[in-house]
């Protein structure tokens, strides 16, 4: 892969933040670094200039992934650019509020930067804006195994027989949108979002330019984000706290980060994986993971269905930016 052009979602804290460092410091020329609002990016692109000697440029960028508008206009800003990026790091993200909170669409929040980041992706393909050997990393967790206490991911298959007649589509629509016949329980829907994540990542694979890959990565535990500022008192100040007493579960936010930059560096052999901790942990080494409903393919077609009806775009019948709205 060509070290040239990267862009970072959510670049304005945490491990997007790191990663852009990081990504000067490997000695990319230019980084795309994405905020919400284009004070917010700037404000990190300057903060990221003065900080770093490497001779690079940091574009601020525009991107509420909540938004259709903001991902179109983000789309349009990169047309305009015509220069195609060779590593697309799909980072922002958020664990969900203890309250549910659906965006202006009717998506459920921890749900709604994949819809946003489809829109980004399938875009930047549609548009010719990724290089022949581009890189796409989608930042994943380790609930979508499962294993992990207070986590729980939804068995698809038997919420789609009880309240879908056995169509999966309809019951993975029902996680994104939190409703109908979906409980809120916020750390369950985080569980669900990670999940819906990695068999995207395994759907859009194999729909790639033979080139390019796709690879989702959880960075492992990196508590000294902003990552749970928006999480109930029971994940902030009891669950989190007595995980960071174990040695080994937490780890400083650029090791996290390196694991995306490490995963960009993969071959198209393991594209549409899901990398992370060992099973029980939440830092070391990342390794694909086994777990057979991550593998499930009727599971992983569904959820690429069920995404495409939300965000209102596919793939093949998106040749133009017309089609985000
Ligand atoms: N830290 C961990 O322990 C951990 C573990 C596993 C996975 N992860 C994943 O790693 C990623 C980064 O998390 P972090 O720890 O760096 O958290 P963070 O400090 O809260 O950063 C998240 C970034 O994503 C942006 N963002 C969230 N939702 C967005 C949306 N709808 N549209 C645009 N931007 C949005 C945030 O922007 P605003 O500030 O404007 O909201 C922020 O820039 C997330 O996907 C998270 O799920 C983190």
């Amino acid at each position: 892969m060509e070290h040239s052009i990267a862009l970072v979602t959510g670049a304005t804290s945490g491990l997007g933040y790191a990663s852009a460092r990081l990504l000067a410091g490997e000695g990319w020329h230019e980084i795309i670094v994405t905020g919400r609002s284009l004070a917010g990016a700037q404000q990190a692109a300057a903060q990221l200039a003065a900080e770093t000697k490497a001779k690079v440029v940091f574009t601020p960028l525009e991107l509420d992934l909540d938004s259709p508008t903001s991902v179109q206009s983000a789309l349009a800003e990169l047309v305009k650019r015509g220069r195609p990026i060779d590593f697309l790091l799909l980072n922002a993200g958020l664990v969900p509020f203890k309250k549910r909170v659906l965006t202006a669409s009717g998506i459920e929040a921890s749900q709604a930067p994949l819809i946003g980041h489809h829109q980004l992706t399938v875009g930047l393909l549609s548009a010719n804006l990724l290089s022949p050997n581009a890189r796409i990393v989608i930042a994943g967790a380790e609930p979508a195994r499962g294993g992990v206490p207070m986590f729980k991911y939804t068995g698809v298959p038997a919420f789609a027989a009880k309240s879908y007649q056995g169509n999966r589509t309809a019951a993975v629509e029902a996680l994104i949108r939190n409703g109908p016949n979906v409980k809120y329980v916020p750390n369950n829907a985080y569980a669900d979002a990670k999940l819906i994540i990695a068999w995207w990542t395994a759907a859009l694979a194999r729909r790639l330019p033979s080139g390019m890959a796709v690879y989702a990565v959880s960075p492992g535990g990196a508590t000294d984000t902003k990552v749970v500022r928006s999480a109930g008192p029971l994940l902030k100040y009891l669950f989190i706290p007595i995980v960071n007493l174990i040695p080994g579960m937490n780890q400083t936010p650029e090791t996290a980060a390196r694991r995306y930059l490490q995963a960009s560096e993969f071959g198209t052999d393991v594209s549409g994986q899901f990398f992370a901790s060992a099973q029980g942990k939440f830092s070391g080494p990342i390794e694909a993971q086994r777990h057979p409903h991550l593998h499930d393919r009727a599971s992983q077609e569904a959820a690429w269905q069920a995404v495409v009806k939300v965000s209102g775009v596919d793939f093949s019948s998106a040749p133009s930016l017309s089609a985000v709205s």
